[in-house]
């Protein structure tokens, strides 16, 4: 039986979030530039949007550049950005043919001109679009989100929009980037690196982890039935006893 075969299609996690690691040393490793690896990377997006697509998995958020990777050289910096305006250019049929929406998440005014105005029209292109949610992740860090989303209760509250007390939770995520979109239940990362990365902090709380060694460019649907698999055998908790989960569980059922 085949790895897809072997998935519970009842079961999938409705947010899947990945953190696409590697493509540097996937590339020195092959005595390549680094931006060898950023472009070979493109097709195992590909490949996993397609799959999320197939399966029906209703989100799926991809960590394409932190707000610390701007810090890295500027002719990797300018390679990726441009990759990225091709790449949206080149795709943004296939997103639409395929109902496939586009968001993106991350300080989008620190990107250039032409990599803005991109993502724009691709979003706005794909809006009407009810399949898969695809969540690019692009000049984003949690640590900004959750300072931004602090700033803007501030003025909110000074403004007299919102009294502190209102602060709930649920109030606390509409000032979030990813508000409307519920919390990632896997997480994804490539590369052989246990770490988050100042990625979604607060929406990871309960999500289940998967580190894999197989570097972003080689990761391909196969890998990501894999990371399913092994999540499906995932006793999620909560906070609660065993007990108290399995219990629930033959009343659902
Ligand atoms: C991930 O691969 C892509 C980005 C961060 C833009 P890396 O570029 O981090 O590759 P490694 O981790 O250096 O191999
Ligand atoms: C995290 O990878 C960011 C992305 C994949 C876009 P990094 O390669 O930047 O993370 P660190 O530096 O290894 O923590
Ligand atoms: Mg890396």
């Amino acid at each position: 039986m085949s790895l897809k075969d072997q998935l519970d299609l009842q079961r999938l996690p409705r947010h899947i979030a990945v953190i696409m690691d590697g493509n540097g040393r996937w590339a020195k490793e092959r005595g390549q530039d680094r931006l060898y690896g950023h472009h070979e990377g493109v097709e195992s997006v590909r490949n996993v949007v397609e799959a999320c697509a197939e399966l029906g998995v209703g989100y799926l958020t991809l960590y394409a550049f932190s707000t610390e990777n701007w810090d890295r050289p500027m002719y990797e910096v300018n390679g990726i950005m441009e990759l990225l305006v091709n790449t949206i250019r080149k795709e943004v049929a296939t997103l639409s043919k395929n109902n496939i929406r586009l968001h993106v998440i991350g300080d989008m005014d620190m990107l250039p001109g032409n990599a803005r105005q991109e993502m724009e029209e691709a979003m706005s292109i794909t809006e009407e679009n009810t399949g898969l949610n695809l969540v690019m992740a692009l000049s984003y860090s949690a640590r900004w989100e959750i300072v931004r989303a602090a700033q803007n209760i501030a003025k909110d509250t000074r403004d007299g929009k919102l009294r502190p007390e209102d602060v709930t939770p649920e109030v606390w995520e509409k000032y979030l980037c990813t508000a409307k979109i519920p919390d990632p239940e896997l997480m994804i990362r490539t590369s052989g690196e246990c770490r988050i990365s100042n990625f979604l902090l607060y929406q990871l709380a309960y999500a289940e982890l998967y580190f894999t060694n197989t570097r972003w460019p080689d990761f391909r649907k196969e890998n990501l039935y894999e990371a399913i698999l092994n999540f499906q055998t995932r006793e999620r908790r909560f906070g609660k006893t065993s007990d108290q989960i399995q219990q629930n569980e033959e009343i659902v059922s």
